[in-house]
């Protein structure tokens, strides 16, 4: 808690998403997390503008990227993680249980053999207490699925980033109900989250600004329990019913099947077909 390490966060209004960059407070090294690619899926068209302004803070402060770290595997936006790295270096790490994603869409797809299941597009797969460096600063990564299987809160300095398994006091919890998701484990997940210390500031993924407030994505473990529309005073039981109600109401992500083709892969896009181009399917009635 002693290290205070500098984040900037960069929304991008089209998934309405947050991506970091975490400074050590010691060094010029950084981290990334949660990195978005822009797409135009009506087009089929990729693009870069989100990460080349990541790029372009990188490189105007001097400083160099350590890890790029995915929380999880995003079902609605896709990752620019390769893209900088290779700008930029670093390393991509994401949870051990990749794997599982990997298996269960890489059906849902119908992927060849030759779409790994091992988490082998990352350069690291994180077990829950695994730590790594970013500079002089050791970070943590803690195992918090629900959300979906892989998903994990990555504590650096006095900073926790913890995905989607929290959003904003007033925006509560993010939905449970994708293959591999689960209400009660993310409600574990979210009490370990609120065990960290309560002045440990807290980084969310996504924000949608609830009520017309402005977007807001910093926050403490001491305002969420107090505040979090979803968990503070519910028991497990309650927070159950009450997300398996609201999941039964949503749609699928927007970009629910490009984000799970690309994700999948570590932010690579599809291999090319045999023209040389690259596509992405839509498997009918298959999610
Ligand atoms: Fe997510």
């Amino acid at each position: 808690m002693t290290i205070k390490p500098k984040v900037t966060g960069f929304f991008d209004a089209a998934t309405n998403t947050i991506s970091y960059v975490v400074q050590d407070p010691a060094s010029k090294a950084c981290a990334i997390v949660d990195s978005v690619m822009d797409i135009d899926y009506a087009a089929g068209r990729i693009t870069y503008d989100h990460a080349d302004a990541m790029i372009a803070f990188v490189r105007d402060n001097g400083l160099t990227v350590d890890w790029l770290i995915e929380t999880h595997v995003h079902a609605d936006h896709l990752s620019a993680a390769p893209y900088i790295q290779t700008a930029l270096g670093g390393k991509i790490g994401i949870g051990r249980n990749i794997t599982m994603v990997q298996d269960t869409f890489g059906k849902i797809f119908n992927e060849g053999t030759e779409f790994q299941r091992d988490g082998s597009q990352f350069d690291r797969l994180f077990d829950d207490g695994d730590t790594y460096t970013v500079g002089t600063m050791t970070c943590e990564a803690i195992h918090t699925p629900g959300h979906t299987p892989a998903c994990m809160t990555h504590i650096m300095g006095d900073a926790a980033f913890v995905g989607d398994t929290l959003f904003m006091p007033d925006g509560g919890s993010a939905r449970a109900d994708f293959p591999g998701g689960d209400a009660g484990q993310l409600y574990d997940s979210i009490q370990r989250v609120l065990s960290l210390p309560d002045e440990m500031r807290l980084f969310m993924c996504h924000d949608y600004g609830p009520n017309g407030r402005d977007i807001a994505y910093e926050t403490t473990v001491a305002e969420e329990k107090a505040n979090n529309i979803h968990i503070s005073g519910k028991t497990r039981e309650e927070f159950v019913k009450l997300r398996t109600a609201r999941d039964a109401t949503l749609a699928m992500p927007r970009l629910i099947i490009p984000s799970l083709q690309v994700n999948m892969r570590g932010g690579e896009l599809p291999p090319p077909d045999e023209d040389g181009k690259r596509y992405l399917k839509v498997p009918l009635n298959g999610l």
